[in-house]
């Protein structure tokens, strides 16, 4: 196994759900960051974080605190692409693999929601597919999370 942890950051939940079934998977241990204090300095982890205006949120925090091997960003737009323009925005030297989770317009609070308020309204104007396909998740709420898109993680994992 290539990392002793997986530690994570969640929102709404979505994160978790994948975090829980990564450390389901390998029998590794599972922190919340927030509550990774228990977790030795430089402890070898894979990280997974959800995706805020395309920034993993608590990414950099992690890796002040611990030797990050492997990082997962949870957002909800298509897969296709994704992660490699995340890897060329973000600037990443890391494994970095994207998984689609969800969106529940419930559970955002406060400046998220303020922030997703403008979305909508950028989104309502466009009229193309994927535009249209978004606006449709952020109104009704959407969950893609699938053990399935673990599975190149868990190849990482154990190679
Ligand atoms: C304020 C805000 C900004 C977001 N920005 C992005 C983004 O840049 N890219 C993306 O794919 N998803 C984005 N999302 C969607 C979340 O990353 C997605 O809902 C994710 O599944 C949340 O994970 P969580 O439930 O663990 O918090 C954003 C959501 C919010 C509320």
């Amino acid at each position: 196994m290539k990392a002793s942890a997986i530690v994570y950051t969640s929102n709404t939940g979505f994160t978790a759900q994948y975090a829980t079934l990564l450390a389901h998977q390998t029998g590794l241990p599972l922190f919340r960051l927030e509550d990774s204090s228990a977790l030795a300095p430089g402890t070898e982890v894979l990280f997974l974080g959800w995706l805020c205006a395309g920034k993993i949120q608590g990414l950099k925090k992690a890796m002040g605190r611990f030797f990050i091997r492997c990082v997962c960003a949870v957002g909800m737009a298509p897969s296709q692409g994704y992660a490699q323009k995340l890897a060329h925005d973000l600037g990443l030297s890391l494994p970095l693999y994207y998984l689609r989770g969800g969106y529940a317009p419930a559970r955002i609070r406060g400046r998220y929601r303020l922030m997703m308020a403008m979305m909508k309204a950028i989104l309502s104007k466009k009229t193309d597919t994927q535009s249209r396909e978004a606006l449709k998740a952020i109104e009704l709420g959407a969950d893609w999370v699938s053990a399935q898109q673990l599975e190149p993680v868990m190849d990482w994992l154990r190679k």
